[in-house]
């Protein structure tokens, strides 16, 4: 999704810039573009499509002002016309006095285009966020400063957005202001910052502010002043930080998706940490807001959650549901809202988002406010909106994931949702302490047993080479197998645009089995659990109709092996954890295809990291 990077007053400008927007790239994106201030007006370069736009910029910059005081950076994932030059930001007003970078949606651009049209503006992009440039324009026309230009015309805007602008006149100022689409601030050492997100300034300043909605920001060199949108004096909210810019780099490997699926194990250590204490009590963060009388009080759950944040919160369901006993639905935040959901003040809702950022979540958790719901957030950016909204928080201790395709962060939530689900089972006492000290080990024995699934990396590299001219895929599953499918499936997609769906194994029968033919590939999750013996029939159903058979199954486990071409091993665990296991192997397949196609797979095409628009 689009990424801003803002700077005044910093010794180089341009460097701050362009190395922010390189800490931004993980977002996804396909155009960029910068612009500063210089002695006659502001300066703008802009690259797109095809290229790599960030590197890009930096030999475009070479007739760049020497010395700006200040300028803005943006990386553009397209929603309103092509990835091209003319549609990249920032965008200039009639005057190239006057320039934003814009993420989000302006809802009602048309109608603010029409009227500005015909009052002589000359629009040049397909864009939404062009027209909020000549808003401000025409809201200055009677001589009001930057400030107030732009506070008028966000008044009249529908939609969300996170905007920065500068003007020729005030080279000494940058502006800034959000609505639902996240925007930071920050301040150090005679210079100010702004980013769409943390890590495009962790190598310049940890004095790091998050705006809230509707408040607007001054940035001038060393000094940020924070209003609302009618002028009122306001607080941004401080953040903490503790992830370092080492965190955000590569660190040896080939790629950050493989440095992020061998932090796996420390991840969900890192993610369990401190939360079992000596007398076997389970505690949430220090910061969750949820107490023990809260969570007592829990009628039912209810969980709203995007992409691989829904996989996991289906695992969380089939936790809450056997060890907690309460009724637990799970929603796609984006269908969520619109389908007038019934909830109450008995009803826990649960964001679960790694990003903290998804608009769909966000929206979905303030709908289940309004409704009268308690919120907790299971997210793994400290301090992100969806973390500042809720009433309790559940981090998951990922550190930063850079590559699109969540590996990391998946994982983790799924670690924190049962560990919610024991929490839970504590409070309600719906387990006995002897059964949850018993699971607890169990989680705590987790990391051990992906380090040894680690190992076997190059064993999938295999597999994936046996597989590399299959086109069609289907991931099998049952119970908590049934999540993992869908992960597995949603993983192969994203970073080798293979097709690939994943489904209750059961279902089968129902109608997709019409698509099992010779050269079909099946990815069976055979795991030991209860339902191992139907998931078995299922796959003796599609082997008889020629599909190629890969099996993820236990360590040993011969009968499963005989059903399979190919297998993906896994050490044996507590069947209700055995998605944390067995997801990795699945990572891999999709990663060692991904490579085989010759993808990007830190970067697939058209996905991006955080979605911040609906
Ligand atoms: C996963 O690999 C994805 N790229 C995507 O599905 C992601 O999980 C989804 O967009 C939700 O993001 P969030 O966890 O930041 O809310």
């Amino acid at each position: 999704m689009c990424g801003i990077i803002g700077v005044i007053g910093a010794d180089d400008v341009l460097l701050t810039i362009l190395e922010g927007l390189g800490r931004l790239e993980y977002r996804g994106y396909d155009s960029a573009g910068v612009v500063l201030s210089g002695h006659d007006g502001l300066w703008r370069c802009r690259a797109a499509e095809g290229t790599h736009s960030v590197s890009d910029l930096r030999g475009l910059a070479e007739d760049a002002p020497t010395r700006p005081g200040s300028g803005v950076g943006h990386t553009r994932w397209a929603t309103h016309g092509e990835p091209t030059a003319a549609n990249a930001h920032p965008h200039f007003d009639c005057t190239g006095r006057l320039a934003i970078v814009h993420n989000g949606i302006i809802e009602n651009h048309v109608e603010l285009s029409d009227r500005l049209v015909a009052a002589g503006h000359v629009l040049v992009s397909q864009t939404d966020s062009e027209v909020l440039c000549h808003l401000i324009e025409s809201e200055m026309a009677d001589g009001a400063s930057l400030s107030d230009g732009m506070r008028r015309a966000l008044g009249q805007v529908r939609g969300s957005f996170a905007v920065a602008a500068m003007h020729a006149d005030e080279p000494d100022l940058v502006v800034a202001s959000r609505r639902i689409s996240p925007l930071i601030v920050g301040v150090g050492d005679g210079a100010s910052f702004l980013a769409s997100d943390i890590p495009a300034l962790l190598g310049s300043t940890r004095e790091l502010f998050a705006l809230e909605d509707d408040q607007l920001a001054e940035l001038r060199p060393g000094a940020v002043q924070v209003m609302t949108l009618d002028g009122a004096p306001a607080r941004a909210t401080a953040l903490s930080i503790d992830w370092d810019v080492a965190a955000s780099r590569q660190g040896g490997f080939d790629d950050f998706m493989t440095k992020e699926i061998h932090e796996q194990p420390t991840a969900v250590a890192d993610t369990l940490l401190g939360r079992c204490r000596a007398d076997g009590a389970l505690v949430l963060d220090d910061a969750s807001g949820l107490g023990a009388a809260d969570l007592r009080a829990v009628e039912r759950v209810c969980i709203v959650a995007c992409g691989s944040s829904y996989h996991a919160a289906l695992v969380g369901k089939y936790a809450i549901e056997r060890w907690a006993r309460l009724p637990t639905q799970v929603d796609i935040a984006s269908e969520f809202r619109y389908r007038d959901p019934i909830l109450d003040e008995g009803t826990l809702t649960i964001g679960v988002s790694q990003s903290g950022e998804t608009v769909d979540t966000l929206q979905g958790l303030r709908e289940a406010r309004s409704l009268g719901s308690k919120i907790l957030v299971v997210s793994n950016v400290v301090d992100s909106s969806m973390a500042r909204e809720a009433d309790g928080v559940l981090y998951t201790r990922a550190g930063p994931e850079i590559g699109v395709a969540a590996t990391k962060t998946y994982l983790t939530q799924i670690v924190a949702l049962e560990f919610l689900a024991l929490v839970l089972a504590q409070a309600r006492g719906s387990l006995s302490s002897t059964e949850i000290a018993r699971l607890m080990d169990c989680m705590l024995g987790l990391p051990d047993h992906l380090d040894t699934v680690l190992e076997r990396t190059k064993d999938v590299a295999a597999v994936a080479q046996a597989l590399d001219e299959a086109r069609d895929f289907f991931f099998l599953g049952r119970h908590v197998g049934h999540p993992v499918a869908l992960e597995g499936a949603l993983k192969l997609k994203e970073i080798s645009y293979l097709r690939a769906e994943g489904y209750p194994a059961g279902e089968l029968k129902h109608g997709p089995i019409a698509l099992i033919e010779p050269g079909t590939v099946v990815v069976g999750i055979a795991s030991r659990n209860d339902l191992w013996e139907k998931m078995c029939s299922s796959i003796q159903e599609v082997k008889s109709r020629g599909a190629t058979i890969v099996l993820v199954g236990n360590d040993g486990d011969e009968q499963t092996a005989e059903l399979a071409d190919h297998m993906l091993w896994v050490p044996r665990t507590e069947p209700m954890l055995s998605p944390v296991v067995d997801a990795i192997p699945l990572q891999f397949l999709a990663y060692w295809l991904a490579k085989a196609h010759g993808h990007d797979v830190d970067r697939p095409r058209n996905l991006a990291k955080t979605v911040t628009v609906e």
